[in-house]
């Protein structure tokens, strides 16, 4: 109860504008019912700061992806508590989820653009929510798709994009509209060297601008390093959490 008639005190952890990006406590997760039933995430512990960039990884089939499903509201946790910009996703009633996971970029394993839009399209639908003017939008679709190689491609279909093209056009559409938080699903698997580094740097460069926080999973050791954090994750549990190189 706060004291001073008018004054509502909140709690810090649960103001949204400085409650750390991603807390999660005490997680578990399982698929399957009755005797088919799967554990996949045990006892999960993990706090993301604003502004920081974390690397997970471990072999396949350890539970990534499906962390990185629940942290972004793509399933609702069974046990435990995720609590994404101070804000509880377990307790969030659906039409707010839609809200929620708006204001986040999404990099799938598996890039998923709509076959029947082109580049420019795919990027322009991540604007349509955010109050820019027409030449402001056209300016950053341009810009991004221009620093990330694909300046000769605005107005391709996927179809006629390669994998790696492909993926670089999933990622533009994730961070044109600098999100708060950045969830990439292995995004450098299908890219060469050079590539892996542009992404990369356009991943520190948001961090640094926006104090955006990005969780980026990888088995590609190549990019450890650009990480401040690196996780690593195996049979279901956090079996090390330090700076890349300890
Ligand atoms: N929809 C699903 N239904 C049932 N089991 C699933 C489902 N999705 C994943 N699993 C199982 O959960 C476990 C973890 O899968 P997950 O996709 O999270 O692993 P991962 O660490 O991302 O692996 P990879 O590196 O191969 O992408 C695996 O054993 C997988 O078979
Ligand atoms: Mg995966």
């Amino acid at each position: 109860m706060s004291g001073e008639a008018g004054f509502e005190a909140v709690p810090t952890a649960a103001r949204t504008d400085v409650a750390p990006a991603v807390v999660v406590e005490r997680l578990h997760y399982a698929f399957g019912e009755g005797e088919a039933r799967k554990g996949v995430l045990f006892d999960i512990w993990l706090s993301v700061a604003r502004g920081e960039f974390v690397i997970v990884t471990g072999p396949s089939g350890s539970g990534k992806t499906t962390l990185l499903s629940l942290i972004g509201a793509l399933r609702s946790p069974q046990e435990g508590t995720l609590r994404i910009m101070g804000r509880d996703i377990g307790q969030l009633p659906r039409r707010e989820l839609e809200d929620f996971r708006q204001q986040l970029g999404f990099i799938f394993q598996l890039h998923n653009l709509f076959p029947a839009l082109t580049a420019y399209q795919s990027i322009q639908m991540s604007l349509d929510l955010h109050d820019l003017s027409l030449e402001e939008k056209d300016a950053r679709i341009v810009a991004i798709l221009e620093t990330l190689g694909l300046a000769e491609h605005l107005h391709y279909k996927p179809a006629k994009l390669s994998g790696g093209q492909r993926q670089r056009v999933a990622i533009a559409r994730a961070i044109v509209h600098e999100p708060k938080l950045v969830l990439a699903d292995e995004p450098t698997a299908a890219l060469d060297e050079d590539n892996s580094k542009i992404v990369l740097e356009r991943f520190r460069d948001l961090v640094r601008r926006t104090g955006t926080a990005v969780l980026m999973v990888t088995q590609d050791a190549r990019v450890f390093e650009s990480a401040d954090r690196l996780i690593q994750l195996v049979d279901g549990r956090i079996t090390s959490d330090q700076r890349p190189g300890d």
